[in-house]
């Protein structure tokens, strides 16, 4: 193997441009001819690929977001349109790929991969963690992180005004941030879309810790079966009765895609990368590479996109407990 390529795509995630540079260095280590593709596979289609130096890749470790740019492709999903991906790195003599993105980025990596027969590699990142095969993705400690000081600062002012905040964060249809910032931020109540959680249920704990205590605060995962966290405020409110309590929502939203990644998302990033590449030149296909319990491991991506990962049960229970 010469020259492989590296993209990003679907959402992106603080510490891809740490796996991208990870990628770059990794190869060009290797006496690789590495090129970067813009815009995930919109860019393969388009054949926006362009070779990558050391250089191109210097002061990008602390910096969010990715620096290949990132989109969501629908002619990606046609066969015309791999066609056409095929062709464009055929022409440049591309022998591997190292993807980097979520289960939609893996779907696509599949397909390809079972078509054309390009070794391919992935790194996981995505802030949503919903990836089986590594215990974190890249990105998500980053966003709990964000999330966290959003939660702490909206903490300051609740208990300022007596009032019952629902924070709304993103994951899509996984609960891991929501888990992880609602412990951090001692969250009343965390509603995840893994556990079925009935209105009654948060009406109960927020009539009972009344008693204990002025304010409260609710992180909502924005997959919750029964709606954002406004919805939810609303179905809440109208059961407490209680004109003199005051109901807030917060949507943290795309603030969480961004910022400068941390510590542990840059090692994680870089060690992806480093993996990803080897892993090519080991021969290894068609799968991603992840970090599980410290070290570094393959997991194919059939797996990664079909086997669900659940939240861990001590953290539920941490919340409950926690709580009181
Ligand atoms: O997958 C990452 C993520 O940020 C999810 O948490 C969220 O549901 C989605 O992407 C938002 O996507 P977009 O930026 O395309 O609106």
């Amino acid at each position: 193997m010469k020259k492989i390529a590296v993209f990003t795509s679907g959402g992106d995630s603080p510490g891809m441009n740490a796996c991208i540079r990870s990628v770059v260095r990794t190869g060009i280590f290797h006496g690789l001819e590495v090129y970067g593709i813009y815009h995930g596979y919109e860019g393969m289609i388009e054949g926006d690929i362009k070779r990558m130096y050391s250089h191109s890749v210097s002061n990008i470790v602390q910096r969010g977001g990715t620096i290949l740019k990132s989109a969501r492709s629908t002619e990606f999903r046609t066969p015309e349109g791999r066609k056409k991906a095929y062709d464009n790195l055929k022409a440049l003599g591309i022998e591997g790929l190292v993807a980097i993105g979520g289960d939609g980025t893996f779907t696509g990596a599949k397909v390809f991969y079972e078509e054309y027969g390009i070794p391919t590699v992935g790194c996981p990142g995505t802030i949503d963690n919903d990836i089986y095969g590594t215990d974190y993705t890249i990105g998500f400690d980053t966003a709990v992180n964000t999330a966290l000081e959003a939660i702490d600062k909206i903490r300051d002012t609740a208990a300022a005004h007596d009032r019952i905040f629902f924070v709304e964060v993103m994951g899509r249809d996984a609960g891991f941030i929501a888990v992880e910032s609602g412990i951090g931020g001692g969250a009343e109540f965390v509603m995840v879309p893994e556990t079925e959680t009935k209105i009654d249920q948060v009406v109960k704990s927020l009539k009972n810790l009344r008693k204990t205590k002025s304010s409260s605060i609710i992180v909502v995962a924005e997959g919750h079966s029964l709606g954002s966290a406004e919805e939810i405020m609303k179905l809440v409110k109208e059961q407490i009765k209680d004109p003199s309590k005051e109901f807030k929502v917060t949507t943290l939203g795309h603030i969480q895609r961004g910022g400068k990644p941390t510590a542990r998302d840059r090692v994680l990033a870089s060690r992806c990368g480093m993996a990803a590449v080897e892993g090519l030149l080991q021969g290894k296909t068609n799968c991603m590479a992840g970090v599980m319990k410290m070290e570094v491991v393959y997991t194919p991506f059939a797996d990664c996109i079909g086997k669900p990962k659940p939240l861990i049960a001590d953290h539920i229970k941490l919340i409950d407990i926690l709580s009181i």
